[in-house]
């Protein structure tokens, strides 16, 4: 593909960028490509949880939204510090990419954004399924109403994405078939050196 950064040896290597309001699937689409394509995937809430030793809703209570943009903002410019050499995908939490600074930095590396959308109502849904069966806390997961305006303040920031993908009633495989196919994403191969074991 087009885009890409390069390191200081010059090799390219890509990175997608997954965006989208809570619910939107970022997660498991970047994890579902990465397995097609034996690309690192990469969750920049994880980043944090790891950087913080706390969770996301740990952070909001003890230090609320504020300190945890700050903290979102820096570990994005570390991870875009160590993109060079490898092809990887990287999912930004729903609100990272509606802070002006996050999009101006991957604004000027370039890198290709993509915006996974679903109706309000449906994103809606399975947060709350993920809430009740796999007991995954959003500290933004609260109203419908509230859920509804951060949704529609947000939109125009995730539109700034170059691609936008409709996840609506869709399985995970068939987005990330489309996200290959759309943006002409090449696997890696692996390779099995004789006598090594995969
Ligand atoms: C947030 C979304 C969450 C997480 C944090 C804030 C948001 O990520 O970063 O709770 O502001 O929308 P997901 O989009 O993966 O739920």
């Amino acid at each position: 593909m087009r885009d890409g950064v390069r390191d200081a040896a010059g090799k390219s290597s890509t990175t997608i960028i997954l965006v989208g309001f809570m619910g939107a699937g970022k997660t498991s689409v970047g994890r579902a490509l990465g397995q097609r394509l034996n690309w690192i995937f990469e969750d920049l809430d994880d980043r944090i949880v790891r950087r913080e030793g706390r969770t996301i809703p740990e952070i909001f209570r003890d230090s609320g939204e504020s300190e945890f943009r700050r903290i979102e903002h820096e570990a994005l410019r570390d991870l875009v510090c160590e993109l060079a050499g490898n092809s990887r995908i990287v999912a930004l939490g729903g609100g990272a990419f509606a802070q002006e600074k996050n999009t101006a930095l991957l604004s000027a590396l370039r890198l290709p954004v993509l915006f996974l959308d679903a109706p309000v109502e449906e994103l809606w849904e399975r947060c709350c399924l993920q809430a009740s069966q796999a007991g995954i806390e959003r500290p933004l997961l609260r109203r419908l109403e509230e859920f509804r305006k951060l949704y529609d303040e947000r939109r125009r920031s995730y539109t700034k994405a170059v691609f936008t993908i409709q996840t609506s009633d869709r399985s995970v495989d068939e987005i990330a078939a489309e996200i290959v196919q759309t943006l002409g994403l090449e696997a890696i191969p692996i390779r099995i050196e004789q006598g090594e074991v995969e």
